[in-house]
């Protein structure tokens, strides 16, 4: 029997958006789903949105148009769910990092950090193809992800992940929304 089987109910109090941020590998997509289908919100990943918009994938929006578009592409696919209502959405890992981006999870959406340790990470996405961001160094991967941290944990309200199910992590955003 799924965990989260039976009737979805939504408090009245529930955010119209609640937003999934954190490094890749920290289980936005997973978590989000199980949020999404007990709240009986919808769920949307911003990376399927982008690459639906653009008509090919993120690797190649990465190689074709650089990382810039990508970003650029990536703010206007975000603020076009802004109106949207009863939404989960998982966000990439670089979103919250964009400056204008910030503006969103600051006040559009209730937001949820994922943290996921660096080993961790490495672990669960060993050398993704689809992530052009796992084009580099160890070295240089942690640097980023050390970067981004601290704009991470001030965005949202942070999760540990690491050696949890995603059942469990999802019922501890449900239990927080319950809360707040
Ligand atoms: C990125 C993370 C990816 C995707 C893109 C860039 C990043 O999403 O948006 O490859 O900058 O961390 P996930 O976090 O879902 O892997």
């Amino acid at each position: 029997m799924p965990r989260f089987a039976g009737r979805p109910e939504t408090p009245s109090h529930t955010p119209h958006r609640i937003a999934l941020i954190g490094f890749m590998g920290s289980g936005k997509t997973t978590v989000g789903r199980l949020v999404a289908a007990r709240l009986g919100y919808r769920f949307l990943d911003l990376d399927v949105l982008i690459a639906e918009n653009a008509g090919k994938s993120i690797r190649e929006i990465f190689d074709e148009d650089g990382q810039e578009a990508f970003r650029r592409i990536e703010s206007d696919a975000l603020y076009s769910v802004r109106e949207m209502n009863r939404l989960v959405i998982a966000t990439g890992g670089g979103a919250p990092i964009r400056q204008e981006n910030q503006e969103f999870f600051e006040n559009l959406a209730a937001t949820f950090y994922l943290e996921v340790s660096f080993k961790e990470f490495l672990n669960r996405t060993g050398r993704d193809h689809g992530r052009p961001l796992l084009d580099r160094s160890d070295k240089k991967l942690e640097k980023l992800y050390k970067s981004r941290l601290p704009i991470y944990r001030s965005l949202g309200q942070r999760i540990i992940t690491d050696s949890r199910k995603p059942q469990d992590i999802a019922a501890e955003i449900l239990k927080k929304l319950s809360n707040s």
